[in-house]
């Protein structure tokens, strides 16, 4: 009997990973990273940055998952037995907690904004009014992020390959589609241009080591790398598929969606007189403004706004399944209640984040708001010293000969690529990620 459950297709398992990696770091954050750091300087470097080091890293945890088939500590265990390389994975599962806790807050927001667009209240308003309204009403966000976090935990405690996988295969080619349409549309606002060149052309003055850390951050953020949740994918895909292909499809992908919704926000918010540099809520008054100027707009806002909650809960999902798949070892039977208490602890840690843009604004943490340090602890932190530490495991721990011949599986022989990557791992990713990391808290 199978111990372990195992993706139903090569989609599957492709639309699972995607599914992890598009969410609101394409969505919602990148473009007011991009937004707030330069625009087209910032694209440039997180496009980059998820070539030559996002990328070999997702390479990397994909094949640490399924040369294991174990959760995120037990692989490293399993892998190096008797050493402490687990703990890499014991720190992903405390990210994730985290990460979680923060990323549920705005899961929230996209559900405030759907009861909205059913009850018809989204059209023709004052958008950054109506923005600060929700996120400041302490009942409204607690509410909401609870509701996101009881779909995330439904789905969770179903296991892998009911809930995740059979979900993802037709919301993502629809959300594909409805950006290609909201991007024709923003592109033909008068004014769009100014928008197409912050984007795309990019000012080398406005370059600064922060900006590179926070582009090295938000490329791990959208791949989902570093925190070991692709490590736990991985362990449930079967030995027949290339991990190579898998990761750059979903690389490739993640850099579309980042640029498609570039190229829908900024050529509105110049065209429209919004403010690129506002925030996290760009994308939330942006987008309705958008869909104002539309023939049936608001019925494709609800529409969006149903596709871009799906996005984030297939991400939600991963971020919950590192933590149960840990807990629940090869116990199944707990797998439903193990899902709920840490589902329901990782809300009840999230609330300060949820009430930092009203009754809490005015704690600080470290300079910032609680959900602020909550992102930039696992961002800009956390994602990049794990995504260093698998580096280093995979790279100088691992048998070379185990390495090559995970990665080869499913394919036709990688050739020259196989040398390039383990070159990348062994140092260029190593080092690009120490300099920026040191240089950004101004130890370089
Ligand atoms: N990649 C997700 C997004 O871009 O929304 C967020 C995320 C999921 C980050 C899982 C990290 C992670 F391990």
């Amino acid at each position: 009997m199978k111990t372990h459950e195992q993706w139903t297709s090569k989609l599957g398992f492709i639309l699972a990973a995607a599914g992890s990696a598009i969410g609101l770091g394409a969505i919602w954050k990148f473009p007011y990273m991009a937004g707030t750091n330069g625009g087209a300087i910032f694209f440039l470097f997180f496009i980059l940055l998820t070539i030559f080091v996002g990328a070999p890293i997702l390479i990397a945890e994909f094949l640490i998952g399924r040369n294991s088939q174990k959760d995120a500590i037990r692989a490293y265990q399993k892998l190096a037995p008797g050493t402490k390389w687990h703990y890499i994975g014991g720190a992903g599962v405390i990210f994730s907690f985290i990460l979680l806790s923060f990323y549920s807050v705005v899961g929230g927001w996209i559900l405030s904004y759907l009861g909205r667009s059913i009850t018809g209240s989204l059209s023709n308003a004052n958008y950054g009014e109506l923005f600060n309204e929700i996120i400041a009403n302490p009942i409204e966000v607690v509410v909401c992020q609870f509701i996101f976090m009881i779909m995330t935990i439904m789905v969770v405690k179903g296991g892998v390959q009911k809930g995740i996988e059979r979900a993802s295969k037709y919301m993502m080619p629809a959300l594909f589609l409805l950006f290609i349409i909201l991007a024709i549309r923003s592109l033909t606002l008068e004014g769009a241009g100014a928008g197409i060149e912050f984007l795309l052309k990019p000012d080398f003055s406005a370059l600064t080591a922060e900006t590179i850390l926070l582009a090295l951050g938000q490329a791990f953020f959208t791949l989902s790398v570093g925190i070991s949740v692709m490590v736990t994918y991985a362990s449930y895909l079967s030995k027949s598929e290339n991990i190579v292909k898998s990761a750059f499809s979903v690389a490739g992908l993640n850099i579309l969606i980042c640029f498609l919704a570039g190229i829908v926000i900024f050529p509105a918010v110049f065209a429209l007189g919004f403010e690129p540099g506002q925030g996290p809520g760009l994308v939330f008054v942006v987008l309705p403004a958008v869909f104002n100027e539309m023939a049936f707009g608001s019925v494709f806002l609800f529409i969006f706004l149903v596709l871009l909650l799906f996005a984030t809960l297939t991400s939600a999902f991963s971020i919950l399944e590192i933590v149960v798949a840990v807990l629940v070892k090869d116990e199944k039977e707990k797998r439903g209640k193990l899902a709920w208490i840490s589902g329901l602890l990782i809300f009840l840690v999230g609330v300060p984040s949820a009430l930092s843009f009203g009754v809490f604004s005015e704690v600080q943490l470290f300079g910032k708001s609680i959900f602020d340090a909550a992102d930039f602890l696992v961002s800009n932190i956390g994602l990049p010293l794990g995504a260093l530490f698998i580096s280093l495991f995979v790279g100088y721990r691992l048998p070379r000969n185990l390495v090559k011949e995970e990665l080869s599986m499913g394919t036709n022989g990688l050739g020259i690529f196989y040398d390039i990557w383990y070159f990348s791992i062994r140092f260029v990713v190593p080092i690009a990620i120490a300099v920026v990391f040191l240089q950004s808290i101004g130890l370089l």
